[in-house]
């Protein structure tokens, strides 16, 4: 059976037994900054088990894309670990509990998946009975294979009631495949909690009855649910009878075009072998990021992918390859998943670029990690030390971004060493302050007043699409993260209302401003946010005292909202126009709309060109100017799809999406605010382009009065310049390139009086020179001039003067500049220029020196340049005179 097939078969059993069946939610979680990816199938339903969700579901069903690095070590090496791995799951919202879970997930391993009823074990928690009688008597599984574990193995999250995190918890049944004696560690007691491959966890079903709160209680939530989770993967290798994950079908043809492009055999038990399971297992996970709308970065995801990506890279150089080859992989990896996941395929010629751009990136910084370990290795040499200090390998890591294994592994190759403590010791003292800098603190939902305000709250009604003036009612007011009863003058408050005209921030719209009255208060706000469905008005009041429960009169600032919404328009129709000039790859990746400006961030791999731009706003006005009406549907997300609506990369949509449609070319999933008529928008007009990051380019722009004001701006700074030119506007460029042409005539013409000036100068020096015991000598200072005219006054010089010794200085920039020069006769005889140069420099405050024949030197005291010269020739006249 593949694994297109075992996912579809439970997907339709649940469905079969009454389950909603609902996408997978994104790998960013969506509303939880606590978390760093979604890891579990439950995640975008912990409000369905804290009793405060939304759905009209009682029981659902899912595949959710995870990423977990809680095991990163063990993934490639291991049969079973992934980084990215799917988990298929059902779900009970209050509905059936224990019994019913369990009988049918027997059902399914047995009718379905059709697995020997002896292959397979079960466990319990300690002390959970109730399950335990379910396995004995109504399943009829044998006492010897049902094992009863602690709260490390059968609680979920594991070790939930001593460690956290604190939320929806509970204990768990796990279903076992026994994969025979024959396999591991071959002890007759091997059991499932054993560390050797022999059991393979396959399900999970977690009866998830407890909300932990701060400290560890475990308080009974609302209602007892239901919550499972299948590997896929694992399935798929207990079902295909294989010995990894990584040998079946959705992994083979990955793996084999890994060993195609190293030219490395695969032999999956081999170091080579394990090497490849990751450079598998990684760039699948990078793939998915991306296609989630992560980007490689230093911080948060966009590190942790940069890491699994940079760990591929380092993989692939241990298998000898080179060269970037990771992004080689995209097209087998987006043709193994596409029956789930055909956006990959779609996208698949982004995805790669921005891998390949990575990995060359990461190519350069080895590169340069090599040089500097060179440097570094050179200076053990030179001071006889053989041990690299923690703080070097340290910083070879930190700002090099070169892997320790390699700093070691090469040093030990050169016969030195690291010390590994210390570098250990600064490891620690990064994760120490990575610790405290992030927000993420893995926990499973956010606490405070919006999460009490959520018992009794599901949502904030949004009226704002039809009205900008709403009567309403106060459910909630915040002062300091604390529900208050009031809040008076001068207090910077935050509002939750009943309804309201305010549109929360969201899809990269800016929250609204206006103002919240009640009888006798007036509360300015200046901005709107959303969490967790609940919309907060963030302001201040600024008269009077508003109350709980008092009935308010809200309104939005209009003049500003009809700027954001111009800008939002012109947002779609941006994205539409750019696909069509630039190409489909030129997707949105992120995007922000104020009143002020909409910047728009896409894909695209070079920068637009002059006249890209120009017809992009050409396009752009003639579609304003056709005034197209903009209409809004609400409809089912298949549907929306199929009506070839644009979904963003990796924005996760409800079952029922929002679409906004502008005249027949652009279609959008979008809960903002918009124009009723293109014509609205009045003028459009780019203000820059630039680069983002590799790969994506960033477009801001102005729509109506802004796109005016920027206009008008542009005409001032033409206005001035043609008052600085004293002429026309019609004829400011060709003042501007006339004044250029005199400019460079006149550059010209000093050039040559200053050559004649030197040439001259030349001329006098030489009839000046005196004569030392036969030998010409030339010691002046050269008024005006700068090092190159004094070079250049040394070679005409020496070449008009046989036996020569010249020194010239010259004062620029408050500097001292000296030359000496002497002609070879005299090197041979022993003098040298360098010396000189270095003793008279002395004088004036500096150094230097250089060859026998020629030397140059500086100082920083003008004044006392004569006296310089003046040693000079009484050196050379000594040198001179003892040499004859
Ligand atoms: N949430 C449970 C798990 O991840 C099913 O194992």
């Amino acid at each position: 059976m593949k694994t297109d097939e075992i996912r579809k078969k439970y997907i339709s059993f649940f469905e079969k037994k009454g389950h909603s069946v609902f996408p997978s939610d994104s790998l960013v979680p969506k509303d939880d900054p606590t978390l760093l990816f979604t890891g579990a199938g439950m995640n975008q339903f912990k409000d369905m088990f804290l009793g405060k969700g939304t759905l009209d579901a009682k029981k659902a069903t899912t595949c959710q894309k995870c990423i977990r690095t809680g095991d990163i070590e063990n993934v490639g090496r291991t049969p079973m670990h992934h980084t990215f791995f799917e988990m298929l799951g059902n779900f009970s919202f209050g509905d059936y509990f224990k019994t019913e879970a369990i009988e049918m997930a027997w059902e399914f391993m047995l009718y379905e998946m059709k697995l020997p009823k002896e292959r397979l074990s079960v466990s319990v928690f300690l002390d959970d009975e109730e399950s335990y009688e379910i396995w004995q008597n109504r399943i009829g599984i044998p006492e010897e294979r049902i094992y009863r574990f602690g709260e490390k193995e059968n609680f979920w999250p594991a070790s939930a009631p001593s460690e956290g995190p604190n939320g929806p918890c509970g204990p768990c049944s796990e279903i076992f495949y026994d994969r025979g004696d024959g396999v591991g560690c071959g002890r007759k007691e091997c059991a499932p909690d054993c560390d050797c491959e022999r059991f393979v966890e396959v399900w999970n079903l977690v009866f998830t009855q407890f909300d932990r709160r701060e400290g560890g209680a475990l308080s009974p939530l609302p209602n007892k649910n239901v919550d499972t989770g299948m590997g896929l993967e694992r399935m798929a290798s207990v079902i295909q009878g294989v010995s990894t994950n990584f040998e079946i079908d959705i992994f083979k043809p990955i793996i084999q075009n890994i060993s195609e492009i190293t030219e490395v055999k695969y032999d999956s038990q081999a170091e080579k072998g394990k090497l490849m399971n990751r450079i598998a297992d990684h760039v699948r996970a990078v793939i998915f990021c991306i296609s989630d709308g992560v980007l490689p970065g230093n911080e948060g995801r966009g590190y942790v992918q940069r890491r699994l990506l940079r760990r591929a890279v380092r993989d692939g150089l241990k298998l000898g390859k080179e060269e970037c080859f990771l992004y080689k992989l995209v097209p087998a990896i987006a043709d193994v998943m596409f029956e789930q996941y055909p956006e990959i395929k779609q996208r698949r010629e982004n995805i790669a670029r921005i891998i390949k751009n990575e990995e060359e990136r990461f190519h350069e910084t080895l590169f340069m990690g090599n040089k500097r370990l060179d440097e570094l290795m050179e200076d053990l040499r030179d001071s006889g030390e053989k041990n690299l200090s923690g703080q070097d390998a340290f910083q070879l890591y930190d700002t090099f971004g070169f892997p320790f294994e390699m700093t070691k592994s090469i040093l030990e190759e050169n016969n030195l060493s690291v010390d590994e403590d210390g570098f250990e010791k600064k490891m620690q003292m990064q994760r120490e302050r990575a610790k405290v800098s992030s927000q993420m603190t893995g926990s499973i939902f956010d606490e405070g007043p919006l999460s009490t305000l959520k018992e009794t709250t599901k949502e904030s009604i949004f009226l704002g699409y039809e009205q900008s003036e709403v009567e309403g009612r106060v459910i909630g007011l915040i002062i300091n993260e604390q529900l208050v009863d009031s809040a008076k003058a001068g207090q910077n408050v935050h509002v939750v209302l009943d309804q309201t005209p305010f549109y929360a921030e969201a899809g990269g719209q800016i929250g609204d401003t206006g103002v919240i009255r009640t009888k006798s208060a007036n509360v300015e706000i200046t901005d709107t946010k959303k969490s967790n469905d609940i919309i907060v008005h963030i302001g201040k009041v600024v008269e009077g005292c508003i109350r709980q429960d008092e009935n308010v009169s809200s309104v939005v600032d209009t003049e500003r909202r009809g700027a954001i919404k111009r800008n939002h328009s012109a947002t779609h129709m941006l994205h539409s126009i750019l696909r069509r000039v630039l190409g489909q790859h030129a997707e949105q990746s992120g995007s922000f709309v104020s009143p002020e400006r909409l910047r728009f961030d896409f894909h695209h791999f070079e920068g637009v060109k002059k006249d890209e731009i120009a017809r992009i706003e050409e396009l752009m006005n003639e579609r304003v100017m056709e005034n197209a009406t903009v209409t809004t549907d609400q409809m089912a997300l298949d549907q929306a799809r199929k009506a070839g609506a644009t979904a963003l990369f990796g924005e996760k949509y409800g079952t029922n999406v929002r679409v906004v449609s502008i005249g027949d070319y652009s279609q959008e999933l979008c809960g903002g605010i918009h124009v009723k008529n293109t014509g609205e928008i009045g003028i459009f007009k780019i203000i820059s382009e630039t680069s983002i990051a590799a790969g994506i380019r960033r477009i801001e722009a102005a729509t109506g009065h802004e796109a005016i004001a920027w206009t008008r701006r542009k005409e001032q700074m033409l206005d001035s310049l043609c008052g600085l030119l004293d002429t026309q506007e019609n004829m400011v460029v060709q003042r501007a390139e006339d004044l250029i042409r005199q400019l460079k005539e006149l550059r010209k013409d000093v050039q040559k009086a200053k050559k004649d000036g030197m040439q001259k100068k030349s001329s006098d020096f030489i009839s000046k020179a005196k004569d030392i015991s036969g030998v010409k000598v030339v010691a002046e200072v050269v008024k005006g001039a700068d090092a190159d005219d004094l070079r250049k006054t040394v070679d005409s010089l020496k070449k008009s003067l046989g036996s020569v010794a010249i020194i010239l200085g010259a004062v620029g920039n408050g500097r001292v500049t000296l030359i000496v020069s002497l002609s070879s006769d005299l090197v041979k005889k022993g003098l040298h220029a360098g010396n000189i140069a270095g003793d008279i420099a002395k004088i004036v405050g500096g150094g230097g020196g250089g060859r026998p024949d020629m030397a140059q030197a500086g100082g920083q005291l003008p004044d006392k340049i004569y006296e310089a010269i003046d040693l000079g020739l009484k050196i050379l006249q000594k040198e001179i005179d003892y040499d004859s």
